[in-house]
């Protein structure tokens, strides 16, 4: 019995010490920090209140959130950042490739971002998991490319574009914004952060009001 117990609890040592070797794994660090500025409105450090969102393109609750959180946004002009991240859900099957074309569009012009982003929102359930179910990949990113993309870039941008989603950077951006929010401890969207800090009713639907009462006293003591 002893024996056994005590066999069973050195295997679990080792189990236990395997998982913490894979969770030390250095997550790649990229040249700049993960995600995009709404509104051209960059943090000053020490200045704004920094909002971030992490958002899957492809989640509904995301598109929901999405009009509400740009009024606050805005409301507050320059005392309010917000910093956009993707962060594709495994369990969407498109949402990385969307992520993926928000991440080649920056690359060519970073005023496209939040319109495609739009975009997305707005035909997001075209690329749910069931009407794409049984169309082979390429024929949907390129449905994606021709119905989201081409309208925001326009023609003259389409030769970058489709040599930018395919270039291995714009898959390695997309893979670290995923990890960017894993590190954070983001586990669905959409997920909030408020000056680094992560907000509780991130799940619920926020309302404008709740993000008044918030906001206000901090950029108060601004
Ligand atoms: C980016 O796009 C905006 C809006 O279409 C345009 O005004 C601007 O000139 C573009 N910037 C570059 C570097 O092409
Ligand atoms: C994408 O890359 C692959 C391999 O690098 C190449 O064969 C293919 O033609 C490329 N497609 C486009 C649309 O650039």
């Amino acid at each position: 019995m002893e024996a056994s117990r005590g066999v069973s609890l050195l295997l679990l040592a080792i189990i236990g010490c395997s998982a913490c070797v894979v969770c030390r794994a250095q997550i790649p660090i990229p040249a700049t920090t993960d995600g995009f500025v709404y509104g051209g409105k960059p943090p000053t450090w020490g200045e704004a209140v920094v909002v971030e969102v992490f958002n899957d393109p492809i989640c509904g609750y995301c598109r929901d959130a999405w009009p509400v959180l740009k009024k606050v946004v805005d409301h507050y002009g320059s005392r309010v950042s917000l910093i956009w991240h993707p962060f594709p859900l495994p369990y969407h099957s498109y949402s990385f490739i969307a992520s993926r074309s928000l991440h080649t569009v920056n690359r060519i012009n970073s005023s496209f971002v939040f319109p495609l982003l739009e975009n997305f929102f707005k035909y997001q359930e075209d690329y749910y998991n069931q009407p794409t179910y049984k169309k082979p990949t390429a024929v949907v990113v390129d449905e994606i490319t021709k119905n989201l993309v081409l309208p925001i870039i326009g023609k003259s941008n389409l030769d970058a574009y489709r040599a930018g989603f395919n270039d291995s950077r714009s898959d390695q951006a997309t893979r670290i914004s995923f990890k960017y929010g894993c590190a954070r401890g983001v586990t669905w969207t959409p997920y909030f952060f408020i000056n680094g800090i992560p907000i509780k009713d991130s799940d619920s639907p926020l309302e404008y009001n709740y993000w008044i009462s918030t906001l206000d006293p901090l950029v108060a003591k601004k």
